[in-house]
């Protein structure tokens, strides 16, 4: 790959290993930027040591179990808990108020929330600890709904567990994480049980036809970054069809919706990415 672009070669190769990867797994990344794809997937060949594309097409066709490996890698799980703390702070003074408002003009108590791409968890957790700050005093018969989903299992089942260790904590005050978490020993902590209740962890492919309906507020970051322009459209437009009225999105810091979708979202905070849904 040179000045970020693939030789005709690497581009045929990582076609057919797409291929693979979707006969075998059935995940399409078709519709992801290649630059990224052949990042992780040379990395993934150098991890049993291989320095030749074609001969790692020929390792996976031997032995398809090297295919979780490669999803592994290409399912890039970094996450962290309140990540960008600022979005989280404008998601609470500019977001949730006004959900708020709406639902008690509805009689409604409930707010659905979707972590799509969830990866282990920590930002459906993150949610649910900012919005039981919230949900206190007048607000405390709110009631949150999560659904946090990934295409990743392994990731999914870390999200369950809700175990991190005490590094993973750096952005939650003590009191935090005092109230939110079982201390296990002196580098793992447990989510406290409670604050999972309202979190439904589902596996589910943000590319395929959406599961939900009627949500509320969507956090989708660090995902899209990932796919070509033509699957962020088909995601976008995927959003706005089960966002309810005026829902919102939250796109990561290096996403930018602008430019895909502002025929179906308008800017509520361009700086942290937040978006809510055209009428
Ligand atoms: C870098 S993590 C982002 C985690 C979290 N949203 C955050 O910002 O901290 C990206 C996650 O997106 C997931 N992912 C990638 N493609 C996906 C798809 N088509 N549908 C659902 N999840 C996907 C990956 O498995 C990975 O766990």
């Amino acid at each position: 790959m040179k000045d970020g672009t693939l030789s005709p070669q690497e581009e045929t190769i990582l076609r057919k290993i797409l291929d693979g990867i979707l006969a075998e797994r059935g995940v399409d990344f078709r519709g992801y930027r290649s630059k990224c794809l052949w990042r992780r997937v040379v990395a993934a060949m150098h991890d049993i040591n291989i320095d030749d594309a074609g001969e790692y097409l020929g390792a996976l066709k031997k032995d398809p179990k090297a295919y979780d490996k490669l999803l592994n890698k290409i399912t890039i799980n970094v996450s962290e808990f309140f990540r960008n703390p600022e979005t989280f702070f404008a998601v609470r003074d500019k977001v949730i108020p006004e959900l708020i408002r709406r639902k008690r003009l509805k009689g409604s108590k409930v707010i659905k929330i979707w972590s799509a791409g969830c990866a282990t968890g920590e930002e459906p957790y993150s949610i649910a600890i900012l919005l039981k700050e919230i949900f206190t005093g007048e607000n405390a018969s709110f009631q949150a709904n999560i659904y946090a989903t990934d295409i990743d299992e392994e990731a999914l089942q870390k999200a369950r567990a809700g175990r991190y260790k005490r590094i993973a904590l750096r952005e939650l005050s003590s009191e935090q994480i005092e109230k939110n978490f079982i201390k296990e020993s002196e580098e793992y902590y447990s989510i406290n049980p409670e604050l999972k209740t309202n979190i439904k962890f589902v596996y589910h492919n943000m590319i395929a036809e959406p599961k939900f309906n009627k949500i509320d507020l969507i956090f989708c970051r660090n995902v899209i970054i990932y796919f070509n322009k033509s699957l962020q459209r088909q995601v976008y437009e995927n959003f706005h069809k089960i966002l309810a009225k005026e829902g919102y999105i939250v796109a990561g810091k290096v996403e930018a919706l602008m430019g895909i979708g502002e025929d179906l979202f308008e800017r509520v905070s361009l700086s942290e990415r937040i978006f809510k849904k055209k009428i």
